[in-house]
Formats: C-alpha cells, sequence, structure tokens
C-alpha cells in the first residue's frame, strides 16, 4: 500500500483565449497510506479528471504525483500499480465469471493456486461464488458491476484502489451492504482506498477523510464529523447534511453578530468593519424550539412539518426574508402556529464571501 501525493497537479482539457480552461485548478493533496478517502462533489467538478490523472489515464497539463514518493508522472497505467473500478461495468463478456475476476491476476503472472484462492475470497465476499462459471455477458447491469469492483479488489498488492461512482447501477438495498463491505475489506487489508461519490452519505459512512470538490478545486478536507460541524466554506454547508445548513444574513457591531437585532454571538478575532456583508451558519440540528422566551430567542412562525419518524423537519419564518430549518428529536409545533427558537451558541459559524471566519 503506498501514500499518494498530488503536487502543483492542474489539468484543462481547452483553452480560452490562449489561458487554460481548468476542469482541476493547480493543487496540493496527500493521500495517507492505509487511509480511506471520498471525493465528493457535483457532478463536473473535477473527480473523475482527478482519479484518472492519478491511475495514469490522463496526463496533467502540470504538476508531479508521487507514490511513496517516486515520481510516477510519466509512468503508463500498467506501471503504476494501481486498481481502478469505473463508474459502469467494465466486463470482458465472453469471458466467465471467474475468469473476469482472474484476469489482473493473471496479468500479474501470478501462480494458479494463488489466483484460485484469492478469486475465491473475493467471489464469496461479494457472493458471486454461485456463479463464478457463468459467462458474464448473461448477467444483469448490477451483478456485472460486482464483478468489476471484484477485479478492482482481487489485487492484494496494488499502491491504491481508485473507485469512481462504483455503485451507480447497484440497488439501494445491495448498496448499502457493499459499502460496509467495502470499508470492511479496506480495513482488513489496509488498502489505500479513494473513493469518488456525488452522494454525500456514500461519503460519509465510508470514508475516514473527505475532500469536498466544487468547481474543480478543493473546497475542504476532513473527517465526517469536522465537516458537519466546522464548514469551512458555504459550500460545504449546503452540500453536506441533510437538510443543508442555514444561512441568515448577519451585522456585527463592535464584534457582536446580531441577526434581526438579536445578538447570537462574538467574533473574536476576525477584525469586521460594522458594514462587513456577513452571513450566519447554523446547522438545523442545531436550532431548538424554546419553552420561554429569552433575550436570545427568535419569534418564528411554523410554516411547514415534514415528519420523518424518529425526527421532524420543521421549516420556520422569522422575517419576511429569513426561513430556516430544524430538525428535531421532539413533537413538532403545529403548521401556522408561533413559537420560540434558539440557536446552540457554540454551534454559530460565520461567513464572509462564503468561507467561514472566526
Ligand atoms: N475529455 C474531456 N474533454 C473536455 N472536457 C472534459 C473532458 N472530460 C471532462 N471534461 C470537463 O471537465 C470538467 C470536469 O469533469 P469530470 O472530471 O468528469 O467531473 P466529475 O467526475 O466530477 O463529474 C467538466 O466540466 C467536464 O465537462
Ligand atoms: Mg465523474
Amino acid at each position: 500500500m503506498a501514500k499518494i501525493e498530488l503536487k502543483g497537479i492542474g489539468h484543462a482539457y481547452t483553452s480560452i483565449d490562449g489561458e487554460p480552461d481548468y476542469a482541476l485548478f493547480p493543487m496540493d493533496l496527500t493521500w495517507e497510506d492505509g487511509g480511506t478517502y471520498a471525493l465528493l462533489g457535483p457532478s463536473g467538478c473535477g473527480k473523475s479528471t482527478m482519479l484518472n490523472i492519478v491511475s495514469g489515464i490522463l496526463t496533467p497539463s502540470q504538476g508531479r504525483i508521487l507514490v511513496d514518493g517516486v515520481d510516477v508522472t510519466n509512468l503508463g497505467t500498467t506501471k503504476r500499480n494501481i486498481a481502478q473500478v469505473f463508474q459502469f461495468p467494465v466486463v470482458y463478456p465472453a469471458k466467465t465469471v471467474y475468469e473476469n475476476l482472474a484476469f489482473p491476476l493473471r496479468c500479474a503472472r501470478m501462480e494458479r493456486t494463488k489466483i484460485d484462492k484469492r478469486v475465491n475470497e473475493v467471489a464469496e465476499l461479494l457472493n458471486l461464488d454461485e456463479i463464478l462459471q457463468s459467462p458474464a455477458r448473461r448477467l444483469t447491469p448490477d451483478l456485472k458491476q460486482l464483478i468489476s469492483l471484484g477485479r478492482g479488489l482481487v489485487r492484494d498488492d496494488v499502491a491504491v484502489i481508485l473507485m469512481d461512482e462504483p455503485l451507480t447501477v447497484i440497488d439501494p438495498q445491495l448498496k448499502f451492504s457493499l459499502r460496509r463491505k467495502l470499508r470492511d475489506i479496506s480495513a482488513r487489508h489496509g488498502h489505500t482506498l479513494v473513493y469518488v461519490t456525488h452522494d454525500q452519505n456514500e461519503a460519509m459512512t465510508l470514508a475516514e477523510q473527505v475532500v469536498v470538490m466544487g468547481d474543480g478545486r478543493i473546497v475542504q478536507m476532513g473527517t465526517p464529523q469536522e465537516l458537519f460541524e466546522n464548514p469551512l466554506h458555504e459550500h460545504v454547508g449546503y452540500f453536506i447534511g441533510s437538510p443543508s445548513m442555514n444561512f441568515m444574513d448577519a451585522k456585527v457591531k463592535g464584534g457582536v453578530v446580531f441577526v434581526l437585532d438579536l445578538p447570537v454571538g462574538v467574533l473574536e478575532q476576525a477584525r469586521l468593519s460594522d458594514d462587513a456583508q456577513i452571513k450566519v451558519g447554523i446547522r438545523p440540528e442545531f436550532v431548538h424550539i424554546q419553552e420561554d422566551r429569552t433575550e436570545q430567542s427568535f419569534c418564528a412562525q411554523v410554516l411547514d412539518v415534514q415528519d420523518l419518524g424518529n425526527s421532524a423537519i420543521v421549516n420556520v419564518k422569522l422575517s419576511d426574508d429569513i426561513n430556516i430549518k430544524l430538525k428535531l428529536r421532539e413533537n413538532a409545533p403545529p403548521i401556522g402556529s408561533t413559537c420560540f427558537i434558539g440557536l446552540e451558541p457554540q454551534m454559530v459559524r460565520y461567513y464572509l464571501d462564503g468561507i467561514a471566519v472566526q
């Protein structure tokens, strides 16, 4: 297994007026040996571009890639010792499931008995053991994708396994169990695993570190908890969490932050002028209904309640311009009623031009 370093890696497929039109802006990034990473971001933000640069399918316009300190930027795919699983199944239709799984091992010239052992292990893991002798062409798309996954996992000598939205064609129930298996496999074998997805749940449940991307840039890398509690960018607040983080226009007076004339916190370090256009961010989980009004309560009107069984999402109106959402464990107030709400002080965050300030 290996440590992967991207140094000043950037890529532009095209240029505009002689200037590179970056799909991936120049960046530095390190994936530690044995770590489990998710690349998370909307479609078109550059996830596949980054992955293809690491595997060697794509040569970057600039920058260097190091695997365990060795520069592999100019090495072809086969010399990099990296396994990649794609979004859509890549199988040899004429070969059996067994031969499809064995193929990467045959290419690596592994002994026949060892191949047999590894293929059977992976087949068992992915519940493919009953159909090992079937030709791959007869299988459904999700079974074909399982074979692709198996081919990615079958070699245990690879430096890193890259997966580009590999569960897209798999049904939700199976997806859930496969995610768990992938996490177990990577923990057991100590693989460095990089997993691309646009699904925040998938990223947060699978990875130790999530790299949030937007418009060709890394916006934040952190543990699921860090991304949830401390989004460094509004984009992370929106993209992670369900529902998204609430953002409210705010004013600063002498370091104290006000929303609708109520003080919600103090900005200690950032010295912002009183006309700074800041926003307050708070997750729906950290907004509460209060029994009694206090100096820090907002008076709110309940617009909508969505009952999720064990919790409820409540949409409330604070003013003509500000609606926010609460995620409540307890019973929700009736639609149309008026209530007092408070923000959990330690969980209030501040943003200036989209970026967190303290
Ligand atoms: N071969 C290509 N030629 C030109 N533009 C491309 C090519 N592949 C991707 N792009 C563009 O680069 C950007 C990033 O694409 P991609 O890395 O595939 O994003 P993602 O995997 O996050 O959906 C998109 O704007 C996409 O249209
Ligand atoms: Mg992609």
